[in-house]
């Protein structure tokens, strides 16, 4: 099968937090591959102003950690895209700054951290699961990418809330890509690095935004990761179907 580097024409990708940061990059990228994008976040003023300087995008005001928001958003995403091929859980809380430890977490910040960073991306993935299967019959495959997190792996002081929701979210995608090899559906965990972001300045505000990765650097490596995913997902499906 010929391999085309840089193409995702037509493919349509579902992605929360799409208006800062590694997701705005990140939209960015997929569109300039030739993705359609329908992005997800809470303030309305900025999804507006985001969606309105790029034809090629859709923006949906909502909040992944509110459940009754999220199948309406399923809908819509699925009604604007006409499908989903790829879904991008990147939205994410930090929680309170300066952050705290755990015995000085609140449980409250404790639960929306969950809610957030690993509650959402459960509950979304699940809302677009029939929208992704469909995908994956009709056109070979399709992708999960969940946005992860050093702080998923290193026991950082601090980062308990954080810490233990991405832990959950890394674990939750690797069970559910066993899950759903047999339907072609893939479900990734990649952690983009220090970058300089609105949520990095928040969390680590003494670092020097100089030695920071640029969010554009890490979506390419998201797009490279999503685009080689979906192309060795289409091969065994172009392969099974010459066995068959
Ligand atoms: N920056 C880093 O150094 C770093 C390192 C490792 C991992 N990460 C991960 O990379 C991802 C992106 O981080 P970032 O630094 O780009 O963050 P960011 O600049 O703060 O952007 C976060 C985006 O998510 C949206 N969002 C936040 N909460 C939401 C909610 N409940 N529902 C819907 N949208 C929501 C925000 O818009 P609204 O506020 O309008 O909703 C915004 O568009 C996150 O998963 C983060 O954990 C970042």
């Amino acid at each position: 099968m010929i391999h085309t580097p840089h193409n995702l024409q037509g493919i349509r990708v579902a992605l929360t937090g799409g208006t800062s940061g590694l997701g705005l990059a990140l939209m960015d990228e997929l569109v300039t591959r030739g993705a359609r994008v329908a992005f997800v976040a809470r303030d309305q003023r900025r999804v507006a102003a985001v969606a309105a300087a790029r034809p090629k995008v859709a923006g949906i005001v909502g909040d992944v950690s509110n459940k009754d928001d999220i199948y309406p958003l399923a809908m819509q995403i699925s009604g604007l895209l006409g499908g989903v091929d790829v879904l991008v859980n990147n939205a994410s809380a930090l929680g309170p700054v300066p952050l705290a430890l755990l015995a000085d977490t609140e449980c409250e910040d404790f639960e929306t951290a969950l809610a957030t960073n690993l509650l959402g991306p459960f509950r979304l993935t699940r809302a677009l699961l029939g929208s992704l299967s469909a995908a994956a019959r009709e056109r070979g495959g399709a992708v999960v990418l969940n946005v992860s997190s050093d702080a998923a792996i290193e026991p950082y002081p601090g980062w308990g809330a954080y810490g233990a929701s991405k832990s959950g979210l890394r674990h939750l995608s690797r069970i559910w890509d066993k899950e759903l090899a047999s339907q072609r559906v893939r479900v990734l965990s990649l952690d983009p690095g220090d970058m300089d972001t609105p949520l990095h300045a928040l969390a680590a505000s003494g670092d020097d935004p100089t030695t920071l990765k640029r969010p554009a650097d890490a979506a390419r490596e998201f797009a490279d990761a999503i685009e080689a995913a979906l192309h060795a997902l289409r091969d065994q499906a172009h392969l099974e179907g010459v066995r068959a």
